[in-house]
C-alpha cells in the first residue's frame, strides 16, 4: 500500500521542533500499530517528542489517534453514573482498594481497569491477587454485569483497548522516553476515555516515589491530562498528592490488602483514610451526586459490604486469610528524635527486591513480601526502636533491600517538623 506519509519527515520536523499536522498524527499511530513504522522510526520520534515537547493540539490528536486504534466502552446501558480514578503510581498506593467499593456505595458504578506493577511501584491486580480465588481477567459482559450487580469492579484492561499505547509503551520502557509529559499524558488518557467512563479523578503524585519528582512537572502533567479529558466529555478534576513518603503502612501485596481491610472497616492509617475520602468525595462530586458523606460509610460498615461483594463475584473469599511471608527481619531506629523523612522511593525499591515486585513483565510476585512500617514522618522514635519489618519467603533478598533503605531515615533533633502536605492541591 501507498503509505500518505514519509516516517522520516515526521522525525525531521519533530527533531527541528515543527508542529505535526493533525492527518500526519493520525498516520503515525496508525501506521506504527500495523507495522509500517519501525520501531527504531518511533523510538526517534518520541525522544524528540521528549526533547523538544508537543503542543496541546498535538497531544489532543495524538490521544484521538491512540482511542481510534481500539475498542470504545460503553456503560450508558446501566443507567448509572460512572467514576473512575487513575493514580500516576506511587509506594503504599492500595487507595483502590477501598475506594472502589466506598464510592460504589452512593449508586456510582466504578468501571476501575487496573494494571500490574513494574519496578518499584506495585500494582493493583498485583495486591488483589494475593486474595484467594479473586481473579483479574473479566469479559466485557461480565464486567458489565458486576457493575449493575455490585457497582464496583476492579479487573485487568482487556487487550482492545487503545492497542497503540500497549505498543508503543512497550517501547518507550526500553528506550528511556517513559518520561515525556505529552506521551504520558496520552498513554494514560486514551486509556481512560476508551474505557468510557463519565467522571475522572485523577492522583497526579510527586516526590521521590513517583513518575515526577517536582511540582511543576507533576501540575503540567495534571493541567494537561485535565484538559484532554474535559475536551473528551469526561468531567475530569485533578490532585496533586505527596509521594515523598509512603502512603499507610504498608508497602507490598497481602499486606496492603489488609491495610486496605482496615480502612473498609473503620480504622486503618490516618493518610490512606483522608486519600480515600477526598477521593471518594471528589469523584462523586464529578459524578453529580450531592451531599454524600463517605467517611461515614467507612465507619458503618457500607463500604465493607461492599467490598465483600465485589471480591466474591471475582472468585475470591474476602474472609480468608491471607497469604504470609516465612522470613521477617526488622530494622531498628539508629537514633532518638523526630523522624523527619522515610523516603517512598527506597522504601519501594525494597518492597520490590523483598519480591513484591517484579523485574520482567513475566515474573511472578510473592503475595506475603514488603515493608511492613511502624512509624510515620512526623513520630517520635527512640533508638532501637523497630522502624520497619521486611518481609519475605526468600531470605538471600534482605541484604539488598537493606541496602535499598541505607538512606532511607532521617531523625532530627525534638521539636522538629517532617515535609508537606499530603494532599498539594487541585486542578480542574
Ligand atoms: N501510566 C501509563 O498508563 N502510561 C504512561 O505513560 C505512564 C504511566
Amino acid at each position: 500500500m501507498t503509505e500518505t506519509f514519509d516516517a522520516v519527515d515526521i522525525i525531521r520536523t519533530k527533531r527541528d521542533k515543527g508542529t505535526l499536522s493533525p492527518e500526519q498524527i493520525a498516520w503515525t499511530i496508525d501506521a506504527y500499530t500495523r507495522g509500517a513504522i519501525a520501531d527504531e522510526q518511533m523510538s526517534a520520534l518520541n525522544m524528540a517528542i521528549l526533547l523538544n515537547g508537543m503542543d496541546r493540539e498535538e497531544i489532543s490528536h495524538w490521544t484521538t489517534a491512540m482511542i481510534a486504534s481500539g475498542e470504545r466502552m460503553d456503560f450508558a446501558s446501566l443507567g448509572k453514573a460512572t467514576a473512575d480514578k487513575h493514580s500516576t503510581g506511587g509506594v503504599g498506593d492500595k487507595i483502590t482498594l477501598p475506594l472502589a467499593p466506598l464510592v460504589a456505595v452512593f449508586g456510582v458504578a466504578v468501571p476501575q481497569l487496573s494494571g500490574r506493577g513494574l519496578g518499584h511501584t506495585g500494582g493493583t491486580l498485583d495486591k488483589l491477587e494475593s486474595i484467594p480465588g479473586w481473579r483479574a481477567l473479566l469479559t466485557n459482559d461480565e464486567m458489565l454485569k458486576q457493575l449493575a450487580d455490585v457497582g464496583a469492579v476492579i479487573c485487568a484492561a482487556g487487550s482492545g483497548l487503545a492497542p497503540a499505547d500497549k505498543k508503543l509503551y512497550a517501547l518507550r520502557d526500553v528506550t528511556g522516553t517513559v518520561e515525556a509529559i505529552p506521551l504520558i499524558a496520552s498513554s494514560i488518557m486514551s486509556k481512560k476515555i476508551a474505557e468510557g467512563t463519565g467522571a475522572l479523578v485523577l492522583d497526579v503524585k510527586v516526590g521521590s516515589g513517583a513518575f515526577m519528582k517536582d511540582d511543576r512537572n507533576a501540575r503540567e502533567l495534571a493541567e494537561t491530562m485535565v484538559a484532554l479529558g474535559k475536551d473528551a466529555g469526561v468531567n475530569t478534576v485533578a490532585l496533586l498528592t505527596d509521594m515523598s513518603t509512603p502512603l499507610g503502612l504498608t508497602a507490598g501485596n497481602a499486606i496492603e490488602v489488609e491495610e486496605s481491610v482496615e480502612v473498609l472497616a473503620g480504622g486503618g492509617p490516618e493518610d490512606v483514610v483522608e486519600l480515600t475520602v477526598k477521593l471518594a468525595e471528589e469523584m462523586l462530586q464529578a459524578a453529580g451526586v450531592a451531599d454524600a458523606d463517605p467517611a461515614a460509610a467507612l465507619r458503618d460498615g457500607r463500604a465493607m459490604d461492599v467490598w465483600k461483594s465485589m471480591i466474591s463475584a471475582q472468585g475470591g473469599d474476602p474472609d480468608a486469610p491471607l497469604p504470609v511471608a516465612r522470613e521477617s527481619e526488622v530494622v531498628y531506629a539508629p537514633a532518638d528524635g523526630v523522624l523527619v523523612q522515610l523516603d517512598a522511593l527506597s522504601v519501594g525499591v525494597a518492597a520490590w527486591r523483598l519480591g513484591a515486585g517484579r523485574a520482567r513483565k513475566e515474573d511472578a510476585v510473592q503475595a506475603g513480601a514488603g515493608v511492613r512500617m511502624h512509624a510515620k514522618p512526623g513520630a517520635t522514635v527512640r533508638a532501637g526502636e523497630p522502624l520497619m519489618t521486611l518481609l519475605t519467603d526468600t531470605p538471600e533478598r534482605f541484604d539488598r533491600a537493606k541496602e535499598a533503605l541505607r538512606d532511607a531515615v532521617v531523625i532530627a533533633p525534638e521539636g522538629s517538623r517532617p515535609g508537606r502536605l499530603l494532599i498539594i492541591d487541585r486542578i480542574a
